[in-house]
């Protein structure tokens, strides 16, 4: 075990984002409550998720991380859970054909509920009032009443992440996540799709091995893994007497594990190598993502490495680089280089949503080919360090929403209007997701091909 750990060591530490709750009292009746109730998952699923990072880490698989910026209660429905879904599963196949490897799927869902935010206040007109953090801490509306912190809303988090991870594993173990139906969503998507053209080839080629197996007898019926998949949650552990009252010890191992979601993240306000994020996250046996923004030092980015993966175990810990399109070439290859000459056994993934959020006609969007323009930059230049790039993390939702600009329908800024909905950061809708992963999917052969060239040749 970590040393001089326990679940609420980090409440010694100083601390950044805590919400102020006006009663403490209510507050710790509250964390004693969620202690009492069972884990979200079990331990040996996040270990499970920590052997195939190991795997993704060594090379040999695709991350792939996704969902909404923030889970809201409103919009907590069957629907909006099936359709993120099949979003995700749809973009999975793509990017297993693109890369040859297996991609390991995890949702930022069922408890990604707190949010960071850049200043504590809100100001409207001549009214300030506190911010909002995320249905899990206060309410989205511009009132005072929604606005003061309440503990109760830790419990009405909890139960949503129940229930919502309840019916991921349903669909995930019970049949809807056959690869036959998400090919053929697939192949509807590409129908439907302005860019039809481009995204045929790679979806016959998709289409000619599903045929080509049938034929040799592989079929979902005698082939479980077929019509199964292993999905994943995730979220920013930000609030931290939430995530502490959901710590438990391995019965198996004897081990501290975060049971609110397989993996967490510390974000990339609340890094401080001697604060309170860091401390509980050292302590805790799960995968660990780490954000990574361009304010990252390389000797900082070291420090983090050792005090959270100390053993420098392979899967344990993921780097989430999100530096913006413009910056990503100035800041990621000085953090590779210092990491492959410690031998840091790291995965690398590309958030390409949080260094490229504008401001047009006063809501705040994210072009699409600012994003698609992170992630390439991202693949060349983890080509050229001949290190791997591991995965994605993005924002991301099964609906037809209107928040990030661009994709194949051109959303101009003017369309944005028309169905914005999210609680926090704009997200890619389903269109724009599954195309994200086509394009990628190209450049991942492209470079197949380019690499057995030089080997043929
Ligand atoms: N079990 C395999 C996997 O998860 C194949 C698979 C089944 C799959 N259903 C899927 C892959 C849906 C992607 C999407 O990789
Ligand atoms: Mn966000």
């Amino acid at each position: 075990m970590a040393q001089n750990w326990t679940p609420s060591s980090w409440r010694e530490k100083p601390i950044q984002q805590v919400p102020d709750y006006p009663d403490l009292a209510a507050l710790a009746a509250t964390e004693e409550r969620l202690a009492k109730f069972p884990p979200l998952v079990f331990a040996g699923e996040a270990r499970r998720l920590k052997s195939a990072l190991a795997n993704v880490a060594e090379g040999k698989g695709f991350l792939l991380q996704g969902g909404d910026c923030a889970e809201s209660f409103a919009e907590h429905g069957a629907d909006t859970i099936r359709d993120f879904f099949r979003a995700f599963l749809q973009m999975a196949v793509v990017l297993t054909f693109g890369a040859q490897q297996p991609v390991v799927k995890v949702g930022r869902i069922a408890g990604q509920f707190a949010k960071p935010r850049s200043s504590g206040i809100e100001k409207q007109g001549d009214v300030t009032l506190p911010s909002y953090r995320g249905d899990i801490i206060n309410g989205i509306e511009f009132t005072e009443e929604a606005r003061i912190p309440n503990p109760e809303r830790q419990i009405m988090a909890y139960r949503q992440s129940a229930a919502t991870l309840n019916l991921l594993r349903a669909f995930a173990m019970g049949g809807y996540a056959n690869l036959d139906n998400v090919h053929q969503w697939m192949l509807g998507f590409v129908k439907d799709s302005p860019q039809a053209e481009r995204y045929r080839k790679l979806a016959d080629r998709i289409s000619e091995t599903m045929d080509f197996m049938k034929a040799i007898g592989i079929t979902s019926e005698n082939h479980p893994s077929l019509r199964e998949t292993d999905f994943f949650t995730s979220h920013e552990a930000l609030l931290l007497g939430y995530e502490q009252a959901l710590t438990r010890v391995d019965s198996t191992s004897g081990d501290w594990y975060a049971t609110s979601g397989h993996m967490i993240w510390i974000g990339d306000r609340t890094r401080q190598p001697d604060h309170a994020h860091i401390e509980y996250c050292r302590g805790i046996k799960n995968p660990i993502g780490l954000k990574c923004g361009p304010s990252l030092t390389s000797d900082g980015l070291l420090e983090l490495i050792d005090l959270l993966n100390p053993a420098n175990e392979a899967g344990r810990l993921t780097l989430i680089c999100r530096f913006g399109h413009d910056k990503v070439a100035e800041n990621l290859p000085r953090l590779i280089r210092a990491v492959e000459r410690e031998g840091k056994k790291v995965v690398w993934s590309c958030d390409p949503m949080h260094g490229n959020t504008i401001t047009l006609n006063n809501y705040k969007t994210r072009p699409f080919e600012r994003i698609l323009s992170e992630v390439e930059s991202f693949f060349q230049i983890h080509r050229a360090e001949g290190t791997h790039p591991g995965g994605i993390h993005i924002e991301m939702t099964g609906n037809d929403v209107t928040e990030c600009t661009g994709g194949a329908r051109a959303l101009s800024g003017d369309d944005l209007a028309d169905r914005y909905h999210t609680h926090c950061d704009p997200r890619l809708n389903a269109d724009q997701a599954l195309e994200l992963a086509f394009l990628l999917a190209e450049r991942m052969k492209g470079g197949r091909d380019e690499k057995r060239m030089v080997v043929n040749g």
